[in-house]
């Protein structure tokens, strides 16, 4: 078949750069490619991994069966009106790229999505996030091909079930699905967001007299850059874990102890959003270092891979910091990053 790989090192397709191998790597560009793989791995016995761009994967050891590395690309408008541009693009298209085509065209709605490492297949399974903003925001639908037996179905709006960092495709839907498309409605008179952190100024930095999603995304980017370690230089996967969200009275005991402690409002009712990575800065935390990976020095909430890191290492890093949280405030941090066991 025309899509395997020679090599069979996942090094080069995880951005935390663990030195694992698959027993097979295919590389997929078009939807046909990916269904005879499908029958391939089917006929086979053989599990499958996809993998876009690698950036929010944890992977704990050899991967015995195929992996798919997603390349369907590609940008269509399939709808435009006096508001609005939708436009559907192949989950294989670099996330970042779609939100630069957008901004460039002077669309509103991802700009504060800037620079998120991956691809855009990834996007609806943790309902990518940033800077106030989450996908689901301008989500339309996806198309999705059943890992079962190759069928389509559409996921609309209501179908994901998303929530903060989450999707039926982390819950019930898990592992049963290739997400083959996703739909966008951008729009035409965008409105701004930016009211989380220091996002206003940044833009007010930039010293342009009418700022548009262009300057937005330059904004977050910028920001992004001080913040966020580069995975091309150090290895990692952006935020380990998730912020947790702790319910009202337990978020007004912490405040009264810590009335610095920075809070978030939560999309549950009755809970309020902690940010995980003031929480590992308190308990010492920032900075730490076991062998070759560790707590990155300006970012508590990102672990990294200083090379040579194993996927074991670093999961038990993970471990020693979510025991540690747990201990001192009484929360169990939660994985964001898949691990791949
Ligand atoms: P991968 O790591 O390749 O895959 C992630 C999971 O999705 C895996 O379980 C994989 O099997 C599955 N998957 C991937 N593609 C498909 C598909 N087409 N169909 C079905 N399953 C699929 N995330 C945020 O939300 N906000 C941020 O601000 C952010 N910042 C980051 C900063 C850095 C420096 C890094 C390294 C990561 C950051 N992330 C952030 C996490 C990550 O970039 C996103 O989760 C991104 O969407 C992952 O895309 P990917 O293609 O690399 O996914
Ligand atoms: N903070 C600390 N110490 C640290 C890190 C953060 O005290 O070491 C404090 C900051 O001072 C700030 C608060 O924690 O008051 C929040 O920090 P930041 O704005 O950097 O955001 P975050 O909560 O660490 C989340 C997302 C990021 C996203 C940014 C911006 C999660 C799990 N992470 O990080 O997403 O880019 O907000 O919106 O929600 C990712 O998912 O991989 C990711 C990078």
């Amino acid at each position: 078949m025309d899509f395997w790989l020679k090599e069979t090192s996942l090094k080069p397709y995880n951005t935390f750069g663990v030195e694992v191998s698959a027993s097979s790597i295919a590389l997929v560009r078009e939807e046909g490619q990916f269904l005879r793989l499908l029958e391939h791995v089917r006929s086979s016995g053989r599990q499958l991994l996809i993998l876009g761009g690698g950036s929010n994967v944890l992977l704990v050891r050899d991967w015995a069966g195929v992996v798919a590395l997603n390349k369907i690309e590609g940008i269509h408008v399939v709808d435009e009106d006096s508001e609005s541009v939708v436009v559907k693009v192949g989950s294989g298209h670099n996330w970042h790229r779609l939100v630069m085509w957008s901004v460039e065209r002077g669309l509103g709605g991802i700009e504060n999505l800037a620079l998120i490492p991956g691809s855009v297949g990834a996007g609806p399974m943790q309902n990518i996030g940033a800077y106030g903003v989450e996908l689901s925001e301008t989500f339309v639908e996806l198309e999705a091909l059943s890992l079962k037996d190759g069928t389509k179905r559409i996921f609309g709006l209501a179908d994901c079930g998303f929530g903060y960092r989450h999707s039926v495709f982390k819950a019930q839907e898990k592992g049963k699905w290739f997400i083959r498309s996703i739909t966008l409605r951008l729009s035409k008179r965008p409105e701004l967001r930016l009211d989380y952190g220091n996002l206003r100024e940044e833009v007010q930095r930039l010293g342009v007299d009418r700022p548009g999603p262009a300057e937005v995304a330059q904004a977050v980017i910028n920001i992004r850059r001080s913040k966020l370690p580069d995975p091309a230089v150090l290895g990692n996967a952006g935020s380990f874990f998730k912020n947790p969200e702790v319910p009202m009275k337990r978020a007004q005991e912490l405040l009264t102890e810590y009335p610095s402690m920075p809070t978030y409002a939560s999309q549950k009712p009755g809970f309020i959003k902690l940010a995980a990575g003031w929480l590992i800065e308190q308990c010492g935390l920032k900075g730490y270092r076991r062998g070759p990976c560790g707590v990155h020095e300006r970012q508590a909430l990102v672990l990294v891979n200083y090379g040579g890191a194993t996927g074991r290492q670093i999961l038990d890093l993970a471990l020693h910091v979510q025991e540690t949280v747990h201990r001192k405030f009484d929360i169990m941090l939660e994985p964001e990053v898949n691990i791949i066991a």
